[in-house]
């Protein structure tokens, strides 16, 4: 499934994935912090986009980041060395073949993966075998479908539309985040709590206006115009037109909101 990630592994994508994880540095990381002496698996952990705040945040825990690219993992490691981390080992792995024994880590943590599984159920399954007893996994997505924005225009939905329609075909789900907690549930996790985390976005905050709305969400659609085009899913005109539409919404007068969901739950004590 990765030779289908939808997103590629293109400098420009590994530039986006890197300021998305600034951009949402508080929103979705000011809660996850671990004690100090535990042990903590990122699956999916890309270019390092969220591994260097989870390790800067938890200076105590050790870290094991794994991902199925090569490339991204050597970007990762360049940048947990710039930041000058010393609890991050990265390791190349498929999180369907994980070379780790049953119950060896203390938490897991994944964000922006399960989006791209065709089997995001089984994948939560092998990587709650990897936890203790109580230990805790922590899965973070988004819901292109939580995207509404002024102006409104039909040609940016159908541009959005055109990713959710490709990640399909790829075998992923690009509305993954409303169904968290339902997967979480299935995979047989307890205590799972699923929180909303809304960002809104208007030119008040232009850090937000160029971090998530232009260097975010609209690279990101953009990221898929030829395979779109190519998929006779659009045509440039329509496609282009959508996109012009998603950057005008971070003109003076335009509004954003994107959510995405993080969903926090147990392995049971009794197994
Ligand atoms: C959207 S990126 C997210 C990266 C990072 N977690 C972040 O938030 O920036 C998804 C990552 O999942 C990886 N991936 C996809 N399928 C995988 C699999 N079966 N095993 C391990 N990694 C996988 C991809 O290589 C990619 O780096």
């Amino acid at each position: 499934m990765s030779e289908a990630y939808v997103h590629g592994y293109e400098p420009r994508e590994n530039e986006r994935l890197l300021d998305q994880a600034e951009t949402l540095v508080g929103l979705l990381h000011n809660d996850t912090a671990y004690a100090a002496g535990s042990v903590v698996l990122e699956a999916g952990c890309g270019v390092g986009a969220q591994t260097v705040t989870l390790a800067q945040r938890s200076p105590g825990a050790r870290f094991t980041s794994v991902d199925v690219s090569a490339e991204s993992l050597a970007e990762a490691k360049r940048k947990a060395d710039a930041a000058g981390l010393i609890n991050v080992q990265f390791q190349q792995a498929d999180i369907f073949a994980l070379p780790f024994a049953p119950e060896s880590f203390d938490h897991v943590f994944v964000c922006f993966l399960l989006e791209h599984l065709p089997r995001p159920v089984e994948a939560l399954v092998i990587l709650k075998r990897l936890l203790r007893p109580g230990g805790t996994m922590t899965v973070i997505e988004g819901d292109h479908g939580s995207t509404y924005f002024h102006p409104d225009s039909d040609a940016a939905h159908q541009a959005i539309q055109c990713l959710v329609k490709l990640q399909k075909m790829a075998g992923g789900n690009a509305l993954i985040g409303r169904q968290l907690y339902p997967l979480m549930v299935e995979a047989g996790l307890e205590r799972v709590h699923v929180s909303p985390r809304m960002m809104y976005v208007d030119s008040s905050r232009p850090d937000l206006v160029e971090g998530l709305i232009k260097k975010t969400f609209t690279a990101m659609i953009e990221g898929v115009r030829e395979s779109a085009i190519e998929a006779g899913i659009t045509d440039p005109e329509t496609f282009d037109a959508g996109v012009r539409d998603l950057y005008r919404t971070a003109e003076a007068d335009g509004v954003f909101c994107y959510t995405f969901f993080k969903g926090v739950g147990e392995k049971s004590r009794r197994s």
